[in-house]
């Protein structure tokens, strides 16, 4: 198997293991990591678990552990609330968790914010490894640290830091994701290639169309070794976002107002980013930083079958949910202005300065 990828921490670094069948080492990965905890609980939500969650109690039973503690929820971001970390807490209490016990989040995005917040109040703060069964959970959510859950006020509001002690990466789940899920995990990927990979990018302009279908397990696993290097280079350099790490917002200021504007749901995540690079790029084109950088995103985008029409979504409605956006400083907008493959910057913009580059009429 390749070599993994180290997110450098110091004392709080760890690996991603990335290839076909890294789900089946997790029990090793848990002794060469954390030893041998009180209790495992594996945190999954009931689709995936209905999926994936035998080949992880084998690959725990043949390292030797005794039967891990299974606590599932219901799919979706709904169970991304404070209502649902205090069920899952109650639960690992009544199974006899503590201090030296470890939590396995074997799911999406949302069992792994969920279950790193979990891992990070439980008792204080107990281990806890992330196996990322979606692309997007694989290539962003499982790598950093960041946790949290939703508030009625807006996304990821409650949260908190919280490393985990290795992530495994199996490519092989992505199998059983519906192709519109893997299509919006591809949008971060090619994110992370504008951002500080341009061979990433080139990869996915000449091979979209495989990418999208999965059809090649060497390069779908190319494609989440590269994302996740981009990522743990960045997030090594910055692990609390305090400069370089923000750059990893290229496509989500305005993405992330099509996501709320459409009422979270409609337009998938990786969606609405992939709308959010193309609004970008515009936005970049239009401060003259760039050039062409729009059509050959967009070519990219589109052979990755995603839309790219942002025409619907130039709209004042959506304009303002840039506004709620919690990364914003002060007046400003931190935008990450693309300026070609491989280089981005932060740049200071204001709505109104939105409003103008992308050409949205007042209300
Ligand atoms: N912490 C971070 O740095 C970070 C980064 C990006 C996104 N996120 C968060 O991630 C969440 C979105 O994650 P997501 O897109 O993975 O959504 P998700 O966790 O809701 O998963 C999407 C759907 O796919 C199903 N599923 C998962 N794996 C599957 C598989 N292998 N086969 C079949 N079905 C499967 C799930 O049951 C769910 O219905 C958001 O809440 C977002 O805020 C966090
Ligand atoms: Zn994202």
């Amino acid at each position: 198997m390749a070599e993994p990828v180290e997110v450098a921490l110091g004392t709080r670094s760890y690996r991603v293991h990335i290839g076909a069948g890294v789900l089946d080492e997790v029990g090793a990965r848990v002794r060469e990591t954390v030893g041998t905890p009180s209790r495992i609980a594996i945190i999954s939500d009931t689709r995936v678990a209905a999926l994936h969650l035998g080949r992880v109690q084998t690959a725990l039973a043949a390292a030797g552990f005794a039967a891990a503690d299974v606590v599932t929820i219901p799919p979706g971001e709904g169970e991304k609330r404070l209502a649902t970390v205090e069920r899952v807490c109650e639960a690992l209490a009544a199974a006899g968790a503590d201090r030296r016990s470890l939590v396995l989040a074997l799911g999406g995005g949302v069992v792994g914010d969920l279950s790193g917040l979990v891992a990070a109040l439980y008792m204080r703060g107990i281990a806890f490894a992330q196996l990322p069964t979606t692309l997007l959970a694989q290539v962003d959510a499982s790598v950093g640290g960041k946790t949290a859950v939703d508030l009625g006020a807006g996304k990821n509001l409650v949260g908190a830091f919280h490393q985990p002690s290795f992530v495994s990466c199996d490519v092989r789940v992505l199998s059983t994701l519906p192709p519109r899920e893997v299509r919006a995990g591809l949008a971060e990927v090619l994110k992370a290639g504008l951002i500080a990979d341009p061979e990433l990018f080139e990869l996915l302009e000449r091979r979209g169309g495989e990418a999208a279908a999965l059809t090649d397990p060497a390069l779908t696993e190319a494609l989440v070794r590269r994302a996740v290097a981009v990522k743990a280079g960045i997030v090594s350099r910055d692990e609390r976002e305090s400069g370089e790490r923000a750059l990893l917002n290229l496509g989500h200021t305005y993405g992330h107002a099509i996501e709320a504007a459409a009422g979270y749901g409609p337009v998938l995540h990786g969606e609405a980013v992939a709308l959010g690079m193309v609004a970008a790029c515009r936005v970049a084109e239009r401060i003259g930083v760039t050039a062409g950088l729009e059509a050959r995103v967009s070519r990219a985008l589109v052979g990755l079958g995603l839309a790219v029409d942002l025409e619907p979504w130039l709209r004042p409605d959506v304009l303002a949910h840039t506004q709620v956006d919690k990364k914003r400083t002060g007046k400003a907008l931190r935008f990450v202005l693309p300026e070609g493959l491989g280089r981005v910057r932060l740049h200071d913009l204001t709505v109104k300065d939105l409003a103008e580059y992308l050409r949205i009429p007042a209300s």
